[in-house]
């Protein structure tokens, strides 16, 4: 059970989203409690600057934004593929705190200008290890790195897992909602 603040244009999203994960099996969105909690986080730890690798539709974008758009904290996202691109331009249209990158995250992060407050990292799931290295020197100093599918797709994620882990810079946990979410908070 959940009592959030939606507006009627959040809820017609929101229906429009449900529509699509119901049609397109090439969506991969975030489970609804996976969603809220970030939704929550944002909205309680307010991290100005926010970068999400792994757009999709833009559904855990928007949950993400909708959160940041309290404090005025910018969401920045990446995906590579043109269509779940498209569908997020489309579905996120008139949500003004959202920047969208279209390329490869391992392009595209070494060019990003800010400093992050706080990153869901939820694409190329061997990329993980990738994005991480290429983010190390884009992290605020209180940045919290969520990274999803961290139980469903351990072995892909294991570098990314060892890595982190070991690293004397972040504090690290897994938690167990959703496909599995590791939650890693620098230091
Ligand atoms: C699990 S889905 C993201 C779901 C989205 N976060 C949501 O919950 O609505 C992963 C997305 O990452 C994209 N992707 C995979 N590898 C990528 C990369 N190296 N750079 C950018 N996007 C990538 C895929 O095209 C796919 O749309």
């Amino acid at each position: 059970m959940e009592k959030l603040d939606l507006n009627q244009s959040d809820k017609k999203r929101l229906i429009k989203f449900e529509h699509q994960r119901q049609t397109n099996r090439r969506l991969w969105n975030i489970d609804k409690e996976t969603a809220h909690l970030l939704y929550f986080w944002v909205k309680s730890y307010k991290p100005k600057h926010i970068l999400e690798i792994g757009t999709s539709n833009g559904y855990s974008t928007f949950w993400l934004a909708k959160a940041a758009s309290y404090h005025d904290g910018i969401v920045e996202t990446i995906e590579v593929d043109k269509n779940r691109y498209k569908m997020a331009q489309e579905n996120l249209q008139g949500m003004v705190n959202i920047k969208m990158h279209f390329g490869l995250a391992e392009k595209i992060i070494p060019s990003l200008p800010n400093l992050y407050n706080f990153v869901f990292i939820d694409a190329g799931k061997i990329g993980y290890v990738d994005y991480l290295k290429l983010m190390l020197d884009k992290l605020d100093k209180d940045a919290v790195i969520i990274a999803d599918n961290v139980i469903s797709h351990s072995h892909s994620i294991q570098d990314y897992l060892q890595l982190i882990r070991k690293s004397d810079l972040f504090e690290t946990m897994t938690l167990s909602i959703g496909a599995g979410l590791e939650i890693s908070i620098k230091k």
